[in-house]
């Protein structure tokens, strides 16, 4: 698949996560790009990750422009999988390094951050597996691994590899029940997207 086709599909899929995509994806991609600062600022994201732009200076201009417009800071260094849901946009900040899975959620104040102190293996970042939701307020630091399907609680501090299917909360953050359902099939079987 080539670069452009690539960029359209994730785009696709982070539509996916608000409603049904079942017009024509152009003028989609157009009213989120108006409407929503989390739709901009992940357009902005792939845009950038992708290499569609490689003029360094007009590179440099779309990241000031994307930090002027929303409030969420994600490197185009960080590799962020399709579907990434943010319901309220408001000082979101990723680590450069960062992975994260396909279908995340994650709400306001979150901060998924590098720790240099902890580097493991070469990396001080974290990786967020598919379906997580990361909670309002949490931090999670360092080289650790959030598990696939897992909840993180509302300002819950990880530092600790989170195992799948787990719900963590806390500082620092501990599992205190698994997930019956992954966060991504509960709102759309709840709100019929
Ligand atoms: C983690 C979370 C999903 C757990 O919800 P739940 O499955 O209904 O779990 P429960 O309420 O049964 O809580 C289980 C235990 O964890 C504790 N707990 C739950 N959330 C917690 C949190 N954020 N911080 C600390 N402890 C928490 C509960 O007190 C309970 O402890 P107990 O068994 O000793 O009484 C939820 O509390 C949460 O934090 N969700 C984040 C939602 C959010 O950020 N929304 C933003 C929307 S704008």
């Amino acid at each position: 698949m080539n670069k452009k086709k690539i960029f359209t599909s994730l785009l696709v899929k982070d539509i996916s996560r608000f409603r049904k995509v079942d017009t024509n994806i152009y003028l989609l991609i157009l009213r989120y790009f108006i409407t929503s600062s989390a739709f901009r600022s992940m357009f902005f994201h792939r845009l950038l990750s992708l290499n569609l732009v490689n003029n360094k200076v007009l590179r440099k201009i779309i990241t000031a422009f994307g930090w002027l417009l929303t409030e969420i800071e994600i490197p185009s260094t960080s590799n962020v999988g399709g579907g990434l849901f943010i319901p309220h946009p408001k000082c979101i900040i990723i680590n450069r390094r960062c992975i994260i899975g396909e279908n995340v959620t994650i709400a306001q104040g979150v901060t998924i951050g590098g720790n240099i102190f902890k580097e493991k293996n070469g990396r001080e970042s974290p990786i967020i597996e598919n379906n997580v939701l990361i909670g309002a307020g949490a931090k999670i630091l360092g080289p650790v691994t959030v598990g696939e399907n897992s909840i993180i609680g509302a300002n819950a501090v990880v530092i600790k590899d989170i195992p799948k299917n787990s719900v963590a909360v806390g500082i620092p953050a501990k599992v205190v029940k698994q997930v019956n359902e992954p966060y991504p099939d509960l709102i759309k079987k709840n709100y019929s997207l």
